[in-house]
């Protein structure tokens, strides 16, 4: 990306950065009009295709043709098929679907084009309320999104924390319920309580109940900032908060997470972050822009500054750790001292 010392400045790369979104736009309005839906049975011309989405043949196929180019398509005798990753995760009903998290970028690309009026008038240009529960539709893509990207993340952090032996587990902000419910099968002696918006409880009653932990995973409609936390936990959840909220709203999570666990509980955030300079990953710098402009308070912060939070608040063994890659996920978990 930076030009080598000595050599002349090449303007390939911001060229591509100047198209970039192109690809982007190919790729949700591909998913948005259910082109790989389409192909789930099998490859199609572009005739068949066109009057099955109710598109026009010859812009169609510039599409299909682009799709192709990314990778997202095969064509092969004049028949346009889904590529491996696309019949993985676009095909709605296939365990990796991925499509609704893919709507909420979608969602989002208007709001992205406001990023200018956003710098100069500090405040999101989407109002949060809208898919908070303010927005039925945008409400319920928001869950979905959130419970297809929590699932894969989530299995990761199943497998990075021992709760071997822990029976009360709080997730706080826990969205889908998706985590909860996945350590509550991992563990069958865990329960847990979800506190979540009302608006997202809602969805997350019946995603928790389709995996099957209904009756240990209880979920607490409230605001988490004024529902009292139920104590005697022994262990806190607090996963993808951390980015909507500033230091001092970050700091009184973790104090009132620290109050409600009992000696011995165990603290974990798990959340995207940065690296101490703030600047990288790429992708978390990103992140935190497309929290600017979605919630009042949305950024990103440094895991290792959360790290520093939970020890002033009174954490013991206070670790931080990546995720496996390719998931830009980090965890910071302590333990409050027996
Ligand atoms: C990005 S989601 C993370 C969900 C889940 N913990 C995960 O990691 O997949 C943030 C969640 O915080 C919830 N939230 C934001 N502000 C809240 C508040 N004041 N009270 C309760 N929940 C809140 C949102 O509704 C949303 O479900």
């Amino acid at each position: 990306m930076a030009a080598h010392p000595g050599s002349r400045p090449d303007p390939t790369h911001l060229m591509r950065l100047s198209t970039a979104f192109w690809e982007s736009q190919v790729f949700l309005t591909a998913n948005r009009i259910g082109l790989f839906a389409l192909l789930a049975d099998g490859p199609r011309p572009v005739g068949e295709i066109a009057g099955g989405l109710g598109t026009h043949p010859r812009p169609t196929e510039l599409l299909l043709k682009a799709c192709v180019a990314l990778e997202l398509l095969t064509l092969e005798g004049g028949q346009y098929g889904n590529a491996p990753a696309a019949d993985a995760f676009l095909v709605p009903g296939k365990p990796g679907f991925m499509g609704s998290a893919f709507r909420y970028s979608d969602n989002l690309y208007d709001t992205w084009g406001q990023l200018e009026s956003a710098l100069r008038e500090n405040r999101p240009p989407l109002a949060t309320e809208a898919y908070l529960g303010g927005d039925q539709g945008m409400t319920r893509d928001f869950v979905y999104a959130m419970h297809e990207r929590a699932i894969g993340a989530g299995r990761a952090l199943v497998g990075l924390v021992d709760l071997g032996g822990r029976q009360r587990l709080l997730d706080i902000g826990g969205g889908p319920g998706t985590y909860a419910a996945l350590f509550a099968q991992a563990h069958p002696a865990l329960s847990a309580t979800v506190i979540d918006l009302p608006g997202i409880a809602r969805h997350a009653a019946d995603i928790v109940a389709g995996m099957g932990v209904g009756e240990r995973v209880e979920l607490l409609p409230g605001d988490f900032k004024q529902t009292p936390f139920p104590d005697g936990r022994d262990v806190v959840l607090i996963s993808g908060v951390f980015h909507r909220e500033s230091e001092a709203s970050c700091r009184e999570l973790i104090a009132r997470a620290y109050r409600c666990l009992q000696p011995g509980g165990l603290m974990i955030v798990s959340d995207v972050f940065t690296d101490r300079s703030g600047t990288g990953p790429l992708l978390a710098t990103l992140f935190g822009l497309n929290m600017m402009l979605t919630a009042p308070d949305g950024g990103i912060h440094a895991d290792a500054a959360v790290a520093d939070w939970m020890a002033e608040a009174g954490f013991g063994d206070v670790t931080c750790r990546s995720f496996p890659p390719p998931m830009p996920h980090r965890l910071v978990q302590g333990v409050k001292p027996a």
